[in-house]
């Protein structure tokens, strides 16, 4: 497998993946698919990456967030095809655009989440907040001492 920046060739295999990686989840809906393309056409993209192997089996975009002081930027979504589930290629995916944006010089990364996911993967709750939801899905991870505070915000796509 291999984790490479996306190309426009990759724009319709990405639509798919999302949108079959989100349909069985409780919280998915049919805008899910449309995520990407949003968030490119709005150019608010900062890191889209593919999980490839004979086929595209994983995608991650982060975009631009608002979480208090500094520079922060907002993961999802995160897709990987439901037969390569759990076998660590969402982790690697969000590690790699991690470390692309650590060395572009962010603060961090927030999320909107399941934490028995992205919690091995660093991230943490605490501090800040999102709309009525709850606490513990609102979460964060920073690569140096600012911590993330307040009512975050993501890019337009994202708040739709
Ligand atoms: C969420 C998603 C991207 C994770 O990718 P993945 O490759 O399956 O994740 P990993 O294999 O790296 O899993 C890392 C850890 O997260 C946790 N985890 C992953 N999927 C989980 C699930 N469905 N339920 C509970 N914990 C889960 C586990 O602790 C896992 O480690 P383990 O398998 O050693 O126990 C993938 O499951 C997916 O595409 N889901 C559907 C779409 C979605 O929900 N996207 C995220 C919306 S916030």
């Amino acid at each position: 497998m291999i984790i490479r920046p996306e190309t426009d060739a990759d724009h319709r295999a990405i639509h798919t993946l999302t949108r079959d990686a989100f349909a069985p989840m409780p919280f998915g809906d049919d805008g899910d698919a449309f995520l990407p393309e949003r968030l490119r056409d709005a150019g608010d993209l900062l890191v889209s990456l593919v999980a490839v192997e004979d086929d595209l089996i994983g995608h991650v975009a982060l975009s631009s967030a608002q979480a208090g002081p500094g520079t922060w930027a907002g993961l999802g979504p995160i897709s990987v095809r439901a037969d390569k589930q759990r076998q660590g290629i969402g982790t690697r995916l969000a590690q790699t655009a991690l470390e692309k944006i650590r060395n572009d010089g962010f603060d961090g990364c927030v999320l909107i989440g399941n934490p028995d996911v992205y919690g091995p993967m660093g991230f943490r709750s605490g501090g800040i907040t999102y709309r009525d939801l709850s606490d513990h899905l609102v979460q964060w991870i920073s690569f140096g001492a600012l911590r993330p505070s307040g009512e975050i915000r993501f890019a337009p796509a994202l708040e739709a």
